[in-house]
C-alpha cells in the first residue's frame, strides 16, 4: 500500500467494473477512503468489498449520475460521513455505437445524460465540498475518441470531446478555490466489456496501429488518474492526459 492519498476522501463513478473499479482500487491502495458509485448499490458494494478485503477503506453506493439531485445527496453523504471530500473521478458512461441514420433520441439522451451532464453534475456536487476541505482534484474520463473520428461513434466522440472542453473551462473557474480539473483520454482498454463488443480483428488492428504495440490496461488508466488525483500533479490543471500507447500521435 502506498500513501500518496492518505487521509483523503475520494469518489469514483461507474466503479463496479472496468476502469472505474481498477481506479477505485488503486486510490484505496494509496490510502484514500473511496466511495464507489454505480447504478445499483449491490454492484458497487461488491467492488468495495474486494477493496476492503485487500486492506483498503471503501464503500459502495447506488447513484445514477444523470440524476443531479441524487449525485448532490450522495457526495454530500460521503462528505458528512468522513468529514471532508478531496477527489472525484467522473468515469461513468453509457454508450452505444450507431451510424448517423440510426441514432435514436433515447440513446443520445442517455449518453449525454450520463457522459456529459453527469460530469457537470458531479463537479457541481463536489466543488463546494472540496472548497470547504481546502481544495481538491477532479478527474474526468474522456477518450481518444474526443480527437479521432470513429465510424458509428458520432454521439460518443461528441460527448467525449465535450468532456475535454468542460474540463478546461472548469479548471479555469475552480482554480481560485484550489480545485484542479483534468481529464484522462484512454484509447481502447482491454476490458471484458471491450472484448464482448469489439471483434478480434479490430482489436488486432488497434494493436497494430499503436506504437507501443498493445491495448491499454485498466491499471494504465488508474495510474494516470492517481497522478492527477494526488499531489504529484499539484500545479497541473485544465489538461487532457492522453494514455494511448502513442495511438493518436501516430495516426495524426
Ligand atoms: N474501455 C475502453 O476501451 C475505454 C476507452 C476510452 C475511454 N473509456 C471511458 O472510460 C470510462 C469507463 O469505461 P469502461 O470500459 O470501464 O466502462 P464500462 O461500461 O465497463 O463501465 C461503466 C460503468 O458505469 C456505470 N454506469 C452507467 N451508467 C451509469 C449511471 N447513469 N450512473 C452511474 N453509473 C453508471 C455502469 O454500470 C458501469 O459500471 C468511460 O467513461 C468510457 O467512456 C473507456
Amino acid at each position: 500500500m502506498g500513501g500518496r492519498l492518505k487521509g483523503r476522501v475520494a469518489a469514483v463513478t461507474g466503479a463496479s467494473r472496468g476502469l472505474g473499479r481498477a481506479t477505485a482500487a488503486l486510490l484505496a491502495a494509496e490510502g484514500a477512503i473511496v466511495a464507489l458509485l454505480d447504478l445499483k448499490s449491490h454492484w458497487a458494494q461488491a467492488a468495495a468489498d474486494e477493496i476492503v478485503a485487500a486492506g483498503g477503506q471503501a464503500l459502495g453506493l447506488g447513484c445514477d449520475v444523470s440524476d443531479r439531485e441524487a449525485l448532490i445527496a450522495t457526495l454530500g453523504s460521503v462528505n458528512d460521513q468522513f468529514g471532508r471530500f478531496d477527489v472525484l473521478v467522473n468515469n461513468a458512461m453509457w454508450n452505444v455505437y450507431e451510424p448517423l441514420a440510426d441514432i435514436r433520441p433515447e440513446s443520445l439522451d442517455r449518453m449525454i445524460g450520463v457522459g456529459f451532464s453527469g460530469v457537470i453534475w458531479g463537479m457541481q456536487a463536489a466543488a463546494p465540498l472540496m472548497a470547504a476541505s481546502g481544495g481538491g482534484s477532479i478527474v474526468n474520463i474522456a477518450s481518444v475518441s474526443a480527437f479521432l473520428g470513429i465510424p458509428n461513434g458520432i454521439a460518443y466522440c461528441g460527448v467525449k470531446a465535450g468532456v475535454t472542453g468542460l474540463t478546461r473551462a472548469a479548471a479555469a473557474e475552480l482554480g481560485s478555490v484550489n480545485i484542479r480539473v483534468n481529464a484522462v483520454a484512454p484509447s481502447t482498454v482491454d476490458t471484458e466489456g471491450v472484448r464482448r463488443v469489439v471483434s478480434e480483428d479490430r482489436i488486432a488492428k488497434r494493436v497494430d496501429q499503436t506504437p507501443l504495440g498493445r491495448l491499454g490496461s485498466t491499471d494504465d488508466i488508474a495510474k494516470a488518474v492517481r497522478y492527477l488525483a494526488c499531489e504529484d500533479s499539484d500545479f497541473v490543471t485544465g489538461q487532457v492526459l492522453t494514455v494511448d500507447g502513442g495511438l493518436a500521435t501516430a495516426l495524426s
